[in-house]
């Protein structure tokens, strides 16, 4: 069997969320292979809606067996809070979830240090979600970092005193911020008592062997691939690689393993926090788009930043993940507009590009713009491809077209049946 990996092609907040979920029950496993709790991925089933940052998006699906991989960075009280939500929703998940030993722990001290670096960055802040992350990666690679498994070692008391002195060391250097440490701890510690009583793995051996059984295995993204450490906009980033290849070191699995990657956009763009963003509306247009889209983020509440969709970004991203196949979201969004806009190239150095530039923050991008009509009505209770409105079809079919990758799926709505599986490819230019 191979893996088959969602992921998502802008900067996150596709909607990765409801498509892991509603693609769920056609899997035994679903893993987490990056990112942390700063990932909001959002469910809505049932008329209720449920938000997950640590725990993967299969969590509702009966029998199916949940895995926070090694490449994940978990803080323990935020996965108390996801684990007494879920609790509170009455679905039974507590046997159906493994926690790779070698994911690394996220200290109290870690988001300490994300606020107090994002603050002395002042107007050149990333924007981050202050959850720990950046920090967190950064003593995994210095190799300073606590991993899960370390957790059942009778010096980790000890470990942690260490590496939290070493944090307030490097606290030092920055202007004092609040944060109640001694409150943060209480609650990190019991956090972790929950976490000692989930099942740990070796993410990477029960992986392999769930494979070698006939297992069928989703690894599930966060973040989008325009935020990957390498090759998203740098610095305006996340420190993971959000990209199909962090799916090996994520899990622990070979590049053969990989089956389909089923790459995410939005039938428009966002982008939450700092960075460049060459398609943005930041007039009346981006306003409605926010405002229809429900554009505020998942983990932080902040608004979203609007534009339209951009080719030469998606084509950037389905190349480095090897997309297979694509799922376009939020079509509705776009119900009542005359015309939608599509960015087909770029304008820089005089000529138009497809490629993007080395550094888009300093290369002033003019993107060139295609309308396609609108369909100005609801797009409500429609199930399947052939019974949408023609310039719906139009629009996907050009989107397919101009990224040589076909459409799968088009979701129509938030709740989990809001979809539509297309069949038919219907090709215009
Ligand atoms: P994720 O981080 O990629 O999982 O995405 P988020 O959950 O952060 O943001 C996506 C938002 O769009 C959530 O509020 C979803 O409920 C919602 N959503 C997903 N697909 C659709 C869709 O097709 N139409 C509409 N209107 N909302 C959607
Ligand atoms: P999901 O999985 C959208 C953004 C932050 C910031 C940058 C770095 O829900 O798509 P970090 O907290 O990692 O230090 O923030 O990345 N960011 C996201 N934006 N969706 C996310 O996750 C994000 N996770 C991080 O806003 O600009
Ligand atoms: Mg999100």
């Amino acid at each position: 069997m191979k893996i088959d990996v969602i992921l998502g092609l802008q900067w996150g907040d596709e909607g990765k969320g409801k498509i892991v979920d509603y693609l769920a029950s056609n899997y035994d496993i679903v893993a987490r292979f990056q990112g942390g709790p700063n990932a909001g991925h959002t469910l809505k089933f049932d008329g209720q809606k449920h938000v997950l940052h640590t725990i993967p998006s299969g969590i509702f699906r009966e029998n199916l067996i949940n895995v926070i991989g090694n490449g994940v960075v978990i803080d323990p009280i935020t996965l108390q809070k996801e684990i007494d939500n879920l609790n509170k929703t009455g679905v039974s998940f507590l046997d159906r979830l493994f926690v790779a030993k070698k994911a690394h722990l996220i200290l109290p001290t870690h988001r300490h240090i994300d606020a107090a670096t994002e603050s002395f960055k002042g107007k050149e802040k990333i924007g981050s979600t202050l959850k720990g992350i950046g920090p967190t990666y950064m003593d995994k690679t210095g190799r300073n970092g606590l991993r899960v498994g370390d957790i059942m070692l009778p010096n980790f008391k000890e470990r942690y005193e260490a590496l939290k002195e070493k944090h307030n060391s490097i606290l030092k250097l920055y202007p004092e911020i609040d944060f109640d440490l001694k409150a943060e701890e209480e609650k990190w510690f019991a956090g972790l008592e929950t976490l000692r009583s989930l099942k740990q793995i070796n993410s990477e051996y029960f992986i392999n062997k769930a494979l070698k059984s006939g297992k069928r295995i989703l690894a599930e993204g966060a973040q989008g691939s325009m935020l990957d450490i390498d090759f998203g906009t740098y610095p305006f980033v996340t420190s993971s690689n959000t990209v199909s290849a962090g799916v090996c070191n994520g899990l622990g699995v070979a590049p053969s393993t990989i089956g389909e990657v089923i790459g995410i956009t939005k039938a428009y763009c966002t982008r939450v926090g700092s960075g460049p963003f060459p398609t943005e509306l930041t007039g009346e247009v981006g306003e409605y788009l926010r405002a229809e889209g429900g554009e505020f983020g998942a983990t932080t509440g902040r608004p979203r930043r609007c534009g339209w969709i951009d080719i030469p970004q998606l084509n950037y991203t389905i190349m480095l993940n090897g997309v297979t196949q694509l799922v376009v979201t939020k079509v509705d969004i776009l119900n009542n507009f005359d015309e939608i806009s599509v960015a087909t190239h770029y304008h820089y150095d005089g000529k138009q590009q497809d490629e993007l530039p080395f550094d888009l923050s300093n290369v002033p991008v003019e993107p060139v713009y295609k309308q396609y009509p609108g369909w100005k009505q609801s797009l409500d209770g429609v199930r399947n491809y052939e019974d949408m409105p023609i310039n719906v079809k139009n629009l996907v079919g050009a989107i397919e077209n101009q990224l040589n990758v076909p459409v799968s799926i088009v979701s129509i709505g938030p709740e989990r049946q809001e979809l539509v599986m297309k069949e038919i490819k219907e090709l215009v230019n």
